[in-house]
Formats: structure tokens, C-alpha cells, sequence
């Protein structure tokens, strides 16, 4: 235990490494430890990495994830957003391909009263990440400082950055070195990941949007349910109203997969059509913000909401106007062919005729990465014009040589990998699968909706 004025009690790196290897716990305070010093550089990123898997083979106690969550909020400042006339909320994802609803949510929400101070993050293993896509339209800022972001949110209602080096900083570089290092399928890693975040930025409620199936880091519904439960409790104990959506993450979602390609989808639902999976997920999540937020009696109150709110073209406006804001080129807001593209496409053609009854979705956002729409190394950096446009999904009807989905890439020679990957990813029958399961699994709330 330290004294006021005595140094922190040390601990050997190596010696935490092997504690967790060994399928020990750790104490709050050697969690302290790993968490500063990875914060502060102190730590070289291959002991931190070390641990890191260790963590994914061993799994954390419930006070371990607690601590971690706990050491990671404090690592930077919390911030206080009790001036602002209405309350904060938001919504957070545990990752997918296609998952693009956040740039739709938070310029909807904030158009309906309610605040939504967003601390996202970049693209993390296979899946594609709202920062990202942020910056395939030019000149947009997500590293705003914090005074920058409280003016941002004050004037539109919705602001939407990054961990930076006072907010989440130890989020920020274990991120970054999780996506790189096959790190991220951790419930407690990602509770406390996303959690340290979320707590971070000032909100009153949080909707969590648990992807499971094979396009998600929960491949399976129990885990997703167990990961939700996880991260529903620790925002409930820290007096914050939650709620987590179980939802489908087995093929993509909505038909674009890559940073500009997704932002022109967005732009499409938040003009009134889009996918209909993707609108409908959008306007589930933000019937949900809407009635944590109080600014709704039901959820289905809150989706009619959204859904006149999208009609009269103020979410639209809304996000035009965050963008000008965080410095976009709102030109290309205006005319979304102005994003990145790269000139070039390769088709991937169906093998066979029948239907699709499945999609191998991790396969479909690796083949994204390998593109270089994400990252390998964490200096890499990505590329906001390639992608892959998906036209057939689960359920639908496709001829011998009809194309599956498009590669936006530079050459033919680039797509060579990513098209093997896509072709393998597709399962295709002579019989239509049984049913088509919705979106939305369940929800974890405790109380009347
Ligand atoms: N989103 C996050 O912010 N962190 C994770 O670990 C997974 C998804």
C-alpha cells in the first residue's frame, strides 16, 4: 500500500507477464502498474503485447476486469459535461464489417435534443473503425482537444474524435497494439477497452451494440451475451444508464466495406434510403438513445422519432454541419463522389448458380485489411478508397459467374488475395437457406421499455 509522499510499490514486468500466464490473478495494483507504464511508454510494447495475450488465454476475474477498466479511465482525464442543457448520450459497437452505424447515430440523435459526445476508434482486427472512415473525407479532424470538443458539441449537438494523449490514453496505445498483435478477442480486454472510453467522455447512458456470429469478436451468441452483461455492469456501476443489443455481425452489414465506401452509405441513410438492414439497425440503436436519453416515453416512441427526424433532412444537415465543424470538406458531404476512390474494380464472380446460406463475414473484412484498408503494423497506414461492395448477401438468388461482390482497389494485381478470400468466404447451395434471422437477437436492460 503507498503513502502520501512514498514512492508506488514496484513490480518486475516480467514477473506480471508470467502471474497471468500462469492463470494467476492480478491485484488491482500490478494492474495499475502494466496500465501506467504502458501509458507512459515505460513499458516496451512487446512486454505489453506479451501480456496482453496472456490475458486472451487466461481470461481476468471479474476485479481484475474491474481494476483494468478502472486504471485505463484514470489514465487520462474524465471529463465533466454537466453544463450542457441536455443530457449525453451515446452508443458504442464491438466491432463488425460494415459497421458504419455511428455516423449516422450521432448527427440523428444530436438533431433529435440530446447531446452525443463520441469517443470512437480506428479499425481493429478485421473490423473497420469509425475513425477511420471519418478521415476519407478530407481535411476531418478526430483528434480534436478537449476544449475544441466541448465547443464542437455545444454549437451541434455531436462531436465525434478519438482516444487522444488526455483522453483514454492507455486505450489509445493498447488499441493500437491489440489490432496488431491477436489481441482483441478478450471479453475483459474489450469491456475495458470500451468502457474506459465511454466513462471518459461524459455521458449519462450508453447503448453497446454486441455483435455476434462470424463476422463479429463474439462468435458466439453466449460469449456476446456474457461480454454484454460485463460491460452492462460496469457502466451501471459507475451510475450510468445502459443497455446492450445483441445483433447479427454473419455477413456484412449494409453492402459497403471500407472507410470512403461506408461514408457514402451513411450519407445515403441519413438522406432517407441506404440498406435496409443498415437503416434498420440505425434507427433500433437510435430509438434506444432516444429513450435512455429521456427524449422518448417508449423505444418504439424513439424510432418513430428517428425516422421523422431522417424524413425532414435535419440528421442530414446535422452531420454536414459536424463535419464543417471538425474541419471536413463539406463538398464532399454534398456530392459523395468526391470521396477517395480508386478508379479501378475486379468483380468476384459466383462459382456456381443457387443461393448464398452463408458468408465467412471475418474473411470479407480481412480481405478489406489486406487491401489496405486497415492496418497490419501499427504504422501502417490505410487507405481510405479501397473496399469491397457486397451484392450478395445471405438469402439472395445468384447465377453461375453473376459477381458476389466488387474490389475497389488500384490493379488487378492488389485484388489477387482479397478476391481468393471473398470467393472462399461465400457458401452457396442449390436450396434457399431455411430462415432469415433479424438484426437484433435481444436486448439486456433491466426495466420497461
Ligand atoms: N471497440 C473498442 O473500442 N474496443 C474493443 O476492444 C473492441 C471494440
Amino acid at each position: 500500500m503507498s503513502q502520501p509522499g512514498v514512492p508506488p510499490v514496484q513490480f518486475r514486468v516480467i514477473d506480471l507477464i508470467r502471474k497471468k500466464r500462469d492463470g494467476l490473478a492480478l491485484t488491482a495494483a500490478e494492474i495499475g502498474y502494466l496500465v501506467a507504464g504502458c501509458t507512459d511508454g515505460s513499458i516496451p510494447d512487446y512486454q505489453m503485447a506479451a501480456w496482453l495475450m496472456a490475458v486472451v488465454l487466461r481470461g481476468m476475474t471479474r476485479e481484475e476486469t474491474a481494476a483494468l477498466t478502472h486504471a485505463m479511465l484514470n489514465s487520462g482525464e474524465v471529463l465533466d459535461l454537466s453544463l450542457l442543457p441536455a443530457r449525453k448520450v451515446d452508443k458504442h459497437s464491438t466491432g463488425g464489417v460494415g459497421d458504419k452505424t455511428s455516423l449516422v447515430l450521432a448527427p440523428l440523435v444530436a438533431a433529435g435534443g440530446l447531446f452525443v459526445p463520441m469517443i470512437s476508434g480506428r479499425g481493429l482486427g478485421h473490423t473497420g473503425g469509425t475513425l477511420d472512415k471519418l478521415e476519407s473525407i478530407p481535411g476531418f479532424r478526430v483528434g480534436l482537444p478537449v476544449p475544441e470538443f466541448e465547443r464542437v458539441l455545444s454549437v451541434c449537438g455531436c462531436c465525434m474524435i478519438g482516444q487522444t494523449e488526455k483522453i483514454a490514453p492507455a486505450d489509445r496505445r493498447l488499441y493500437a497494439l491489440r489490432d496488431v498483435t491477436g489481441t482483441v478477442e478478450s471479453p475483459y480486454l474489450i469491456c475495458a477497452s470500451i468502457m474506459s472510453k465511454k466513462l471518459a467522455e461524459g455521458t449519462d447512458a450508453l447503448v453497446l451494440d454486441v455483435k455476434t456470429g462470424s463476422g463479429a469478436f463474439m462468435k458466439k451468441e453466449e460469449d456476446a451475451v456474457f461480454l454484454a452483461e460485463l460491460m452492462v455492469e460496469t457502466g451501471e456501476r459507475m451510475g450510468k444508464q445502459m443497455v446492450a443489443l445483441i445483433t447479427d455481425m454473419n455477413q456484412p452489414l449494409g453492402h459497403m466495406v471500407g472507410n470512403a465506401l461506408e461514408v457514402q452509405e451513411c450519407i445515403e441513410v441519413l438522406h432517407g434510403s441506404g440498406p435496409e438492414d443498415l437503416r434498420e439497425l440505425c434507427l433500433d440503436l437510435a430509438a434506444w438513445m432516444f429513450f435512455l436519453g429521456g427524449a422518448s416515453k417508449t423505444v418504439s416512441q424513439g424510432k418513430q422519432r428517428a425516422e421523422e427526424i431522417i424524413a425532414s433532412g435535419k440528421a442530414f444537415e446535422r452531420f454536414r454541419q459536424m463535419v464543417e465543424l471538425q474541419g471536413g470538406d463539406i463538398r464532399v458531404i454534398d456530392d459523395p463522389a468526391r470521396l477517395p476512390s480508386t478508379g479501378h474494380t475486379v468483380d468476384v464472380p459466383s462459382p456456381q448458380a443457387g443461393y448464398v446460406t452463408g458468408i465467412l463475414c471475418e474473411q470479407v473484412g480481412t480481405a478489406c485489411v489486406i487491401l489496405g484498408g486497415g492496418r497490419e503494423r501499427k504504422e501502417d497506414s490505410v487507405d481510405p478508397a479501397v473496399g469491397i461492395v457486397v451484392h450478395k448477401k445471405i438469402g439472395g438468388k445468384v447465377a453461375a459467374g453473376e459477381p458476389l461482390c466488387t474490389i475497389h482497389c488500384h490493379s488487378d494485381a492488389q485484388a489477387t488475395r482479397a478476391k481468393t478470400l471473398l470467393q472462399d468466404s461465400y457458401q452457396i447451395a442449390a436450396a434457399p437457406p431455411a430462415h432469415k434471422k433479424s438484426i437484433i437477437h435481444r436486448a439486456i436492460y433491466k426495466g420497461e421499455h
